[in-house]
């Protein structure tokens, strides 16, 4: 598998989780609509592409079990995030709901809107007050790399009417998705991290509800009558949108290839014998831990990343004291060995 990848081969990459790895014959499609749009810019964007990209927004909504009208695609699952917290004209002194796990970026959209109330996810529901109007909860959190219960929080939100925002940017591919059964109000995802689509891909689910209600990243072409939450989202100024494009061979790349299971059960493996390695406990038990794992440092180390990537060549994510394994399609056992080997040496 990794030769079907154009990842350095020099270096154990065990951090697909923050940008995606996409496969060598997927990138090809990538590079092949690229070639496509540069020999007649015109015809691509004006002409073709509009179909093309509902061609690929309905294998992509298919995928995660959404109507296509429904589903968007954003340049990642920040941007959706922002269009989602804008469409909730929220005022300074609304609150926003969210677990002290969320992603830094996506706290900072928040908070240039509203005051986001950050608590633990297993006593989210017990700070609700007359100012909450919404939940935004990550589907599986960023450094810390666990499932939440998403459907019950939103479940929950929902019989106490309020709006529910679901950051998905490590689920879809992770997860089977069901978004239309999942009910959430916004679901932003991005297929360039586990779908491994080419970067830029992401997309913005919305129940129908609120589509009036949401607008473009940026304001062009889109918002001219007849608007739709699909054209004002979607005409974005002159841009490329191979990466978007990609997306149905992302998908069939990774139905041919499917390897979850071996994943999930290294992953949990490379957890357990980590922290035995470090000493440190469990952060949570293995059924919140999928292809990402994260483990307690004996202490915040801000040198070990770079230690590990100048010394061993091994490239992991370290974030105050949590190191993040993530372990995708091209990772093996020896992967995880070398990691361990590079441990085992710097903590001897
Ligand atoms: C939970 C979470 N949300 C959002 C993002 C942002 O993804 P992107 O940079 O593609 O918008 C990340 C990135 O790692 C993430 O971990």
């Amino acid at each position: 598998m990794k030769d079907r990848f154009l990842l350095d081969p020099e270096v154990t990459f065990l951090n697909h989780g923050s940008f995606g790895a996409t496969p060598r014959e997927v990138f090809e499609r990538y590079q092949a609509w690229q070639l496509e749009l540069e020999r007649e810019p015109v015809d691509m964007i004006a002409r073709r592409l509009p179909g093309l990209l509902a061609d690929a927004r309905a294998e992509l909504a298919a995928f995660v079990g959404a109507r296509p009208d429904d589903l968007t695609f954003v340049e990642n699952a920040t941007t959706g995030v922002n269009m989602a917290a804008r469409a909730l004209a929220l005022r300074p002194d609304d609150e926003v709901l969210t677990t002290n796990l969320e992603y830094g970026a996506c706290v900072f959209t928040w908070q240039q809107h509203c005051r986001l109330v950050q608590v633990p996810w297993q006593e989210l529901f017990d700070h609700v007050t007359e100012r909450t109007k919404a939940v935004f909860v990550s589907h599986i959190t960023s450094a810390t790399a666990l499932v939440l219960p998403v459907e019950a929080i939103v479940r929950e939100a929902r019989s106490r009417g309020l709006t529910t925002v679901v950051d998905g940017a490590h689920a879809v591919a992770q997860l089977d998705l069901d978004l239309d059964a999942l009910g959430a109000d916004f679901y932003s995802g991005n297929c360039h991290k586990w779908l491994m689509a080419p970067k830029g891909a992401g997309f913005l689910h919305v129940r129908p509800e609120w589509q009036e209600r949401v607008g473009g990243a940026i304001v062009s072409w889109g918002y001219e009558e007849p608007a739709t939450f699909i054209s004002r989202t979607s005409l974005q100024g002159t841009r490329d949108s191979a990466a978007y494009l990609t997306v149905p061979a992302a998908i069939e790349f990774f139905r041919a290839h499917d390897d979850r299971e071996r994943c999930i059960a290294l992953a949990r493996e490379a957890r357990r014998e980590l922290c035995a390695l470090l000493g440190t406990e469990p952060i949570a038990p293995d059924e919140m831990v999928l292809q990402m794992a994260s483990v307690r440092l004996p202490e915040p180390d801000a040198t070990l990343n770079r230690r590990l990537f100048d010394d061993y060549r091994v490239e992991i994510p370290v974030q105050g004291d949590l190191m993040r394994i993530s372990i995708a399609a091209y990772n093996d056992r020896a992967d995880v060995d070398r990691l361990l080997f590079a441990l085992g040496e710097l903590y001897a």
